[in-house]
């Protein structure tokens, strides 16, 4: 029950991708007729990303994965778009974090992060007194949903906001991308990040999606790849893979969110009746992931070693203690939220493989540990 951190490999994705994996090797920058067959995968998984996010092919770059999309998105604000400030906030994933946080320590921008609600929701109010008090270009680096408590932003609402004040608008997208429709040439963003594992597809792959209005210069020098961009051999059968499991997901939507978000309730149910002190949080029934469940329970010795008696027992969630001793820093994001030290915090994060009797069992080794 750890989703968040990464998915397994749906079996038709792995099968879309075993050929690139065996007989169809050839180089896509090969101009024979092997070059030309992997070259028209890519193309082919291009199109096909682009068609489901409902933007041009041109503007998907693919990449190794969601960090990289973030710190090329980030850095190509400042660096190429003269971005003077960034306005981020505490609780994004590190990928954003530690880069913000570097072009600060480096003198490339200013750097004010926006003020969070009780339920861990950004302040609106905040961020347009912020993008208000800013003269010079400025950044916006926000989340669509946080991978730890789940929470959800309005894209539409931020990014209308962005524009207001003529900010560039980047969100980490990797939560969201795979989990619920897009539709970007509609959506006020300038860039948006994915990555495939989170959505059955492989690791080690990715998506940057940079608005056709926005001109950045190469991120990666040597090659004449993804459009002179980045330069480097194409991950073929990763590109294949994310391609196909983005397919999948999209098929999929209504019946595998329904199904998961059903799990989710049921859990939150099951927790509040069977056992005491449970604290849910975020915003679980609000504007939430239906995938994520971040739950802190009541610290004792035993809650202390939670994370270690459901490992023991082939249960793999993952912490997000607000405990600040020690080499153990706990989570950034519940620290933001919930800086309960008398509570311990544990993050349920569910796929379409997961099942109610797995919940149920869960239950029982939750009760029986604490
Ligand atoms: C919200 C968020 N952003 C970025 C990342 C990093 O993605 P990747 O592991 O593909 O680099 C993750 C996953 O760990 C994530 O959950």
């Amino acid at each position: 029950m750890d989703n968040a951190a990464t998915t397994a490999l749906d079996s038709t994705v792995l099968e879309s991708m075993m050929p690139y994996l065996t007989e169809k090797f050839g180089n896509p920058s090969s101009i024979y007729s092997y070059g030309r067959e992997s070259r028209l995968a890519v193309e082919t998984a291009r199109k096909s990303v682009a068609k489901i996010l409902n933007a041009h092919p041109a503007e998907i770059f693919f990449t190794s994965g969601g960090t990289e999309a973030s710190n090329t998105a980030i850095f190509s604000a400042v660096r190429n778009l003269g971005c003077e400030h960034i306005i981020s906030s505490p609780i994004e994933h590190h990928a954003t974090l530690h880069t913000v946080e570097y072009l600060y320590n480096n003198g490339e921008a200013s750097l004010s992060f926006v003020k969070l609600l009780p339920n861990g929701h950004i302040d609106l109010e905040h961020l347009e007194k912020l993008l208000a008090e800013m003269d010079g270009k400025t950044l916006v680096t926000l989340m669509h949903a946080n991978n730890e408590i789940g929470n959800m932003m309005d894209l539409e609402v931020v990014g209308e906001l962005c524009k207001l004040y003529g900010a560039i608008f980047h969100s980490d997208t990797v939560q969201t991308v795979g989990h619920f429709p897009f539709d970007l040439r509609n959506t006020p963003v300038h860039f948006i990040t994915g990555a495939g594992h989170k959505f059955h597809g492989p690791k080690g792959v990715g998506i940057l999606y940079i608005n056709e209005n926005v001109r950045i210069k190469p991120f990666i020098h040597g090659g004449s790849q993804e459009r002179n961009m980045r330069a480097g051999t194409e991950n073929v059968y990763g590109i294949v893979g994310f391609a196909k499991a983005l397919e999948i997901a999209t098929l999929q939507y209504e019946q595998e969110s329904a199904q998961i978000h059903t799990l989710k309730v049921y859990m939150m149910e099951q927790l509040k009746k069977q056992i005491k002190g449970v604290h849910f949080n975020g915003d679980p029934i609000g504007r939430s992931l239906y995938t994520v469940l971040n739950v802190s329970f009541p610290k004792t010795e035993k809650s202390e070693m939670l994370l270690f008696n459901l490992d023991i027992n082939g249960i793999c969630v993952s912490g997000g203690s607000a405990c600040t001793s020690g080499a153990d820093q706990g989570s950034h994001v519940i620290r933001a939220v919930n800086n309960n030290p008398n509570q311990v915090a544990v993050r349920f994060s569910y796929s379409k493989y997961n099942t109610k009797p797995e919940i149920d069992q869960v239950i029982v080794k939750l009760k029986e540990v604490m």
